[in-house]
């Protein structure tokens, strides 16, 4: 997976790219991350990047023009994208399912934009896909593109050192995850649950499942209309329904 990133805090995300499973991941050459300053493709003495919108308002847009460039030269220097991914609340929920789509694609240009905006052209002639990461807003699409390239990197074949936890990942199957416990079996007099200390495995991942479909039920409803339920999972939900009552379903 080829990824280039259009950015004008440069630092700030290569900085974060540089660290944990992600530089791990750059190092062995499994992906091939490229951070790009935008203000290299302007062509003025100060390097604009942006400019007052038409028609009056606040803020600043992201001008067209060094936008174009920087895509048109990344397209020569690692051929034709398969996905140019602009950051924007404006654009499509951010999921796992587009993590995994994201993970399988060649070659992806991620372009940041900024809170006030990008000039519209570039969005409707450049972009494939405008991708927001949640319902809040933040200054610049600096973070939302490294969430989006550390959740596509992680599930590329080989990056996560055993492909069985990705399998086991909260949204994989639409259920939140079990809670975990390390040593000490005792800690400021808190215990660990005294199943996972029993050795019996087939216990252990029953009061697993009961945990998961708990926690989704209490914490993120909404999952479970999509879920996709082993058999077991699913009983375990109408018990659970059954005894605490199914509001908001
Ligand atoms: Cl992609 N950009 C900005 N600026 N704020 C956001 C976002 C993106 N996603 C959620 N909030």
């Amino acid at each position: 997976m080829i990824v280039d990133i259009v950015t004008i805090f440069p630092a700030m995300v290569e900085a974060a790219l540089a660290e944990g499973v992600v530089g791990r991941a750059r190092e062995s050459g499994l992906v091939d991350i490229r951070v790009r300053d935008l203000r290299a493709f302007t062509d003025d003495r100060h390097r604009t990047v942006d400019d007052m919108p038409f028609g009056g308002g606040p803020g600043m847009v992201l001008k067209p023009e060094p936008l174009f460039r920087a895509v048109e030269a990344i397209a020569i220097e690692r051929g034709a994208p398969s996905a140019v991914i602009l950051t924007t609340p404006q654009g499509k929920r951010f999921t796992h399912a587009e993590a995994l789509r994201f993970s399988r694609l060649d070659r992806v240009v991620v372009l940041c934009g900024r809170y006030e905006g990008v000039d519209e052209r570039v969005a409707a002639t450049l972009v494939t896909d405008e991708v927001s990461i949640g319902d809040y807003v933040l200054t610049g699409g600096e973070l939302p593109a490294l969430v989006v390239v550390d959740a596509a990197v992680r599930l590329v074949p080989g990056v996560v050192g055993d492909e069985a936890s990705i399998e086991h990942d909260s949204f994989v199957r639409g259920l939140l995850d079990h809670p975990q416990y390390t040593r000490p079996a005792v800690c400021r007099g808190l215990p660990v649950p005294d199943v996972l200390l029993s050795g019996h495995h087939a216990e252990i991942e029953r009061w697993r499942r009961g945990q998961r479909v708990r926690r989704t039920l209490e914490r993120r409803p909404d999952l479970l209309a999509a879920a996709d339920l082993s058999a077991d999972e699913r009983r375990e939900l109408n018990e659970w329904i059954k005894e605490y009552g199914d509001e908001g379903h």
